[in-house]
């Protein structure tokens, strides 16, 4: 029998008060009474799982990022706004205001870098990404800079490792008098010929890289197979007290990526999500990752997740608030995917949140 004292103590939230503030907020379980059961059953048992593992390995992780925002779409396209978004400093102003106490800043630093040499980094790329993180950081916010959209790396490794570890050593150079609020995410996403192996001995060599300059720095490390679970509880981080592992959750993909064109074949728009299995599944999932983490005694960032904006807002708040409240009782930190450019918390046009989707994320 499940002490429900205890139960609220080790998930961090009362389930209860949890399952009605969604009821409330979304109507998100409004088709019946028994999923809401069921998922109180499933966290419940969650709970008890997380707590059997800790009483073996588990110990209480500080992860410097609880509540994020991917600054998406931007910077992370061939140059700033060819995808539709500029970033403004307004909307770093209103992810703070709103209560996130991180931004992830998506960088294709491959197309602003030298081909051969020191692959030399272009300065007005550099000035832009300093102009964002100096901002943010003065609004006393975590800043997670990575590499995005590397595609070269994952399909010809042994001809891109060593232009990504040029890369990093300028990276690592240029922001080294930084505050260790600015946290290095190494490479988005390996997937491919970036084989989990290939993944750690390259995390490993450059994590030394970035050492032999700061040792304050967290390091947020992203697993390969595309950051899925799979690929995380495969891989063998190298022990350091300041990395972060990351992993990304878009399950079900069909779900999550309903009617998004860039993805061929695209799934059709009209999934839903929410029925026992469905939960059952995703709690599941989660507590392999939990139980990992705590395995390895590092903290567990869940770097990305969100849906993308052709599912109804409904089906997208029912989602992305249960994967905000399993991560949190998990104790992962967490980064939405994204602002304002698709998989949208914020609408351009109206110049202001899409209210379901913020209360997702930050509502009780
Ligand atoms: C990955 C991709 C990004 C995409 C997102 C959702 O981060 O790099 O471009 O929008 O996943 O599919």
């Amino acid at each position: 029998m499940i002490d429900p004292n205890s139960l609220i103590r080790r998930l961090g939230v009362d389930p209860v008060a949890l399952l009605l503030s969604n009821t409330l907020m979304g109507k998100l379980y409004d088709r019946s009474v028994r999923v809401v059961l069921a998922f109180a059953l499933t966290l419940a048992v969650s709970a008890a799982c997380v707590s059997d593992l800790g009483s073996v390995a588990y110990k209480p992780l500080v992860s410097p990022v609880q509540r994020c925002m991917n600054l998406s779409g931007a910077l992370e396209g061939p140059s700033e706004g060819e995808w539709g978004y500029t970033v403004r400093m307004s909307d770093i102003d209103k992810i703070a205001d709103a209560g996130f106490d991180t931004i992830r800043l998506p960088v294709r630093w491959s197309a602003h870098a030298g081909k051969s040499g020191r692959y030399e980094l272009d300065s007005d790329m550099l000035a832009r990404t300093d102009e964002i993180i100096d901002y943010a950081l003065a609004k006393d916010m975590n800043v997670i800079l990575n590499v995005h959209h590397y595609y070269q790396i994952h399909h010809n490794p042994s001809k891109h490792e060593r232009r990504l570890e040029g890369i990093w050593n300028q990276l690592a150079a240029h922001y080294a008098a930084y505050p260790d609020t600015l946290i290095f995410e190494v490479l988005n996403e390996p997937h491919t010929k970036m084989t989990v192996e290939r993944t750690d001995a390259l995390n490993k060599r450059i994590v030394a890289n970035i050492r032999k300059t700061q040792t304050d720095r967290w390091i947020l490390l992203a697993t390969a197979e595309w950051g899925s679970l799979p690929g995380l509880i495969e891989s063998q981080p190298p022990q350091d007290p300041r990395i972060m592992l990351s992993w990304h959750y878009y399950d079900p993909f069909s779900f999550t990526h309903q009617g998004a064109e860039f993805f061929k074949p695209t799934p059709p728009i009209g999934a839903q999500w929410g029925n026992e299995d469905d939960l059952a599944r995703m709690t599941a999932d989660f507590r392999a990752a939990a139980a990992f983490r705590d395995t390895h005694g590092m903290p567990l960032l869940l770097g990305e997740f969100g849906v993308f904006d052709a599912a109804s807002v409904e089906e997208r708040v029912k989602w992305i608030s249960t994967v905000r409240h399993l991560s949190e009782a998990n104790q992962f930190g967490w980064c939405h995917w994204g602002f304002s450019s698709n998989f949208q918390a914020y609408d351009p046009e109206k110049e202001a949140w899409i209210e379901p989707i913020r209360a997702a994320l930050l509502g009780d």
